[in-house]
């Protein structure tokens, strides 16, 4: 039986403190280790964590200020960390195969490698499909280590909400369906000087779909049990839906606020699952979802929308004015793609108490630099498809780590056109981006501002220019899907 809805106080993740600053840098410590959850009422949920909790700790990192961050690794399992939206050094981004082996696993390294051996030759549940070539070797390569990694995060970006989570060849989708996920915000003066809402009446909402096992545990249909070997069963190849909606990691929570702006940073940290968020009742004129930013940082111009489609990955800024309802109104946040309890996400209690409140949404944001397509050296093209025996591909070939689809020089700007066959949500590393078209035509309602994902609806052509900056390397680019993730629909490029 599923949990009561509404019930849960909406639990907000604890912002960590640095171990110690310096006069260019913070620096962070994250435990990564299972610990033992109460998600659904009176039973224990055995997750993977960052600092022993879901959502990991919130970072919160200054414009401009180094963040460094040493993970240490206390799972069972290898891990890699990606900062998604970070503008982050190529050594420090999270590659699929730079392993984070356990703690103590040094003797073992072969072990590691013969698991990737293993994978790069059989992958249940993706018939026909030949295995993911190039994980043979994987933990060998130089970039693995063992117990503790340093990652390094410059943070040469403006005010954004970021979020870290595993990134590990083949097996994203279980290790963020376990728990694996945080948020990383940035800030700065630009944002900071704005009136929003701020303090008590800014809320991070990670939303995240998972399924349990009637003794609490997750339930993710692996392909194998054991982890040994990425992918699904063959019922799930499109992506795995859970059945109970987390926020915070908390299900259909409820949240007592006040007749007041609220600013809600609304990351989608799903695997599969698409969301359409609506407050239900509306406002009398409607427009409540106030866009302020998506997820490269601010807009330029406040959007109000009626309802927000967001996909895996994406990150959408709103600000409510609860003020807008009378007091002792109970206003739910609906997912208008749901179904049955899926259609609910968390209630909203607008309290009566008295208040003050002196924030606003200003007219005008913040300036935003618009990419040139007439600066474009090269156009290049993206096709998410599944292929008849290569699994999820892009432009038919299925991921393999070294193999670039795409080599760009430095400092250039580019324009990447992408296609889809079924729902693909693109991500690009290193390089925020602007919508330039959607199908031929203009940006679409959600594609405002820098962003790092775009939704890719069935059969669109979604074109974005993106201009690589300060890091050369080898990145990547992949569906967020992470089920069609870790089934190879992803490609490495280099920045020369
Ligand atoms: Cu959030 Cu490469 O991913
Ligand atoms: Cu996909």
């Amino acid at each position: 039986p599923l949990p009561a809805a509404f019930q849960r106080p909406l639990p907000v993740p604890a912002v960590l403190a640095p171990v110690r600053s310096d006069a260019t840098a913070d620096h962070y410590e994250i435990t990564q280790q299972v610990a033992r959850l109460e998600i659904l009422p009176g039973l224990r949920t055995e997750a993977w964590t960052y600092g022993g909790t879901f959502p990991g700790p919130t970072l919160v990192a200054r414009s401009g200020r180094e963040t460094v961050v040493r993970h240490r690794n206390e799972l069972s399992v290898p891990s890699v960390v990606h900062l998604h939206g970070g503008h982050t050094p190529a050594e420090s981004d999270g590659y699929p195969v730079d392993l984070l082996l356990p703690v103590g696993s040094s003797a073992d390294r072969s072990t590691w490698a013969a698991h990737a051996d293993h994978a790069n030759h059989a992958m249940p549940g993706i018939a026909g499909m030949p295995g993911m070539p190039g994980m043979a070797g994987a933990a060998d390569r130089s970039r693995t280590v063992t117990g503790e990694r340093t990652y390094a995060y410059p943070c040469r970006q403006r005010a954004a909400t970021l979020w870290y989570h595993d990134h590990r060849m083949g097996f994203t989708g279980p290790g963020v369906w376990r728990g694996l996920a945080g948020f990383h915000l940035v800030r700065d003066e630009e944002e900071d000087a704005l009136p929003l809402p701020r303090g008590e009446r800014e809320l991070p909402l990670m939303l995240a779909d998972r399924s349990f096992a009637a003794d609490g545990s997750f339930a993710y249909p692996a392909a194998d049990a054991t982890l040994a070997v990425p992918g699904v069963t063959e019922d799930y190849m499109n992506g795995v839906l859970g059945d109970v909606v987390l926020v915070n990691g908390a299900p259909w929570p409820r949240a007592e606020v006040d007749r007041a702006h609220y600013r809600l940073r609304v990351l989608n940290a799903s695997n599969t699952r698409l969301y359409r968020l609506e407050l239900d009742p509306q406002p009398s004129g409607g427009g409540a979802l106030v866009q302020i930013g998506g997820d490269g940082g601010l807009l330029e111009q406040p959007i109000a929308h009626d309802a927000v489609e967001i996909a895996p990955a994406e990150r959408f800024d709103l600000v409510v004015d609860f003020s807008r309802y009378p007091a002792g109104t109970q206003v739910r946040l609906m997912n208008r793609f749901g179904s049955g309890r899926t259609e609910e996400v968390m209630l909203f209690d607008v309290s009566s108490r008295p208040v003050r409140d002196d924030s606003t949404v200003p007219e005008r944001l913040c300036t935003l630099e618009r990419l040139d397509p007439a600066a474009a050296v090269a156009t290049r093209t993206f096709g998410f498809r599944r292929s008849r025996n290569a699994g999820w591909t892009i432009n038919n070939q299925p991921y393999e780590p070294g193999r670039a689809l795409a080599r760009t020089a430095l400092g250039s700007t580019e324009i990447w056109r992408f296609f889809s066959d079924v729902h693909h949500p693109v991500h690009v590393h290193l390089n925020a981006f602007q919508v330039l078209s959607r199908n031929g035509k203009d940006p679409g309602p959600y594609d405002a501002g820098w962003k790092d994902t775009v939704d890719l609806r069935p059969a669109e052509a979604v074109e974005v220019l993106v201009r690589f900056t300060d890091f050369a390397g080898t990145y990547m680019l992949h569906c967020h899907n992470l089920e069609h993730e870790d089934m190879a629909m992803m490609a490495d490029f280099v920045v020369e």
